[in-house]
């Protein structure tokens, strides 16, 4: 009995050395480091999808306020245009899901995005939504909370005079031609692009991604240093499969990849880093995700809870993260 016991135990153990060693082959996280620090990332990003959304109205001053506090190494934003020519931080194609259109311009709950101006995004109210979806997570602060503009959340970064790092995706990019210009010219008259790309931030001060590769191009012969991370959906992967997408990004000259979570698998998060790029996954929140993930080689996470990923990863919150929450009233 003891000795069968004995030899299951031994077994065990054996086999998962075994399988620890073949994701480690295949997943070559050595070489993700690799790809991280060539393009001047830091190795196990935290990046605050939407800021931190799971705690505030996603893409809100809140929301950005929390991960910046708390000390997520970038904010990441979608970023849109208005019909009147102003680049806004918004995830949807539509309003209806997060704001209150429904009241304030009934009949025009699912008209696109660049149909309204800012003057008129600006009625809306992102803390309802919020508040009355997420009950024990709402905050009387909430309420009136605005949709932001790009130079709003610049100001949100540079709030106390250092470049916060931005993690920017140009979101349905064809609807809005010549959206990558006008993104790049605010990002440098603000200082986030700068000619000698030296910002005096020991990393990248902003990245790009899109799922449009035609966009990450443009980006690239409009801001050479800025390194870019070309997004994956299952879908693409599907219709293109996964060389032809690494193909893809290694022409555009993409620092990484930005696969779901669905596609966090050792030999596919392998192939890139083969191919020197990084792997940032989306959109990660809970802990045994951020273990598995990245044991199958991540070398960071898009994530709503990004206090819970600096745990993960024992980097030190900036400012307590109870304390930050409680503040907010
Ligand atoms: O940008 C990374 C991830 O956010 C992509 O998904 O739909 O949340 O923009 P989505
Ligand atoms: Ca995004």
């Amino acid at each position: 009995m003891v000795r069968n016991a004995g030899i299951v135990i031994v077994t065990v153990i054996i086999i998962a050395i075994l399988t620890d060693a073949m994701i480690t082959i295949l997943a070559r996280p050595q070489l993700g480091r690799k790809a991280c620090n060539a393009a001047n990332i830091p190795y196990k990003t935290v990046i605050a999808h939407r800021g931190a959304s799971y705690w505030a109205p996603e893409e809100s001053y809140y929301a950005y306020m929390i991960a910046k506090e708390v000390g997520a190494e970038y904010l990441e934003m979608d970023v849109q245009r208005t019909k009147d020519d102003v680049l806004i931080a918004f995830h949807d194609d539509t309003l209806m899901r997060i704001t209150n259109v429904s009241s304030v311009f009934p009949g025009r709950e699912n008209d696109p995005i660049k149909s309204f101006t800012i003057a008129e995004l600006k009625k809306l109210d992102l803390g309802k939504w919020f508040n009355n979806t997420y009950p024990d997570r709402s905050k009387k602060s909430y309420n009136e909370t605005k949709i932001l503009t790009l130079d709003e959340v610049i100001d949100i970064a540079k709030a106390d005079g250092t470049i916060y790092p931005l993690y920017i995706e140009t979101k349905s990019p064809d609807n809005y031609p010549g959206i990558e210009q006008e993104l790049v010219a605010i990002l440098a008259t603000r200082g986030y692009i700068t000619a000698n790309t030296n910002t005096n931030h020991p990393y990248a001060p902003v990245i790009f991604q899109s799922f449009e590769i035609k966009s990450l191009m443009l980006l690239s012969q409009l801001a050479p240093g800025v390194p870019r991370v070309y997004l994956i959906d299952e879908d693409m992967v599907n219709d293109k499969g996964w060389d032809v997408i690494i193909e893809e990004a290694k022409k555009a000259g993409c620092a990484g990849l930005g696969p779901s979570g669905y596609l966090g698998w050792p030999w596919l998060i392998g192939k890139a880093h083969r191919n020197g790029l990084c792997v940032h996954i989306y959109t990660v929140d809970r802990k045994w995700q951020f273990r598995l993930l990245h044991w199958f080689g991540a070398d960071g996470f898009f994530t709503n809870r990004c206090e819970l990923l600096m745990d993960y990863y024992d980097k030190a919150h900036k400012k307590s993260f109870k304390d930050v929450i409680v503040s907010i009233k």
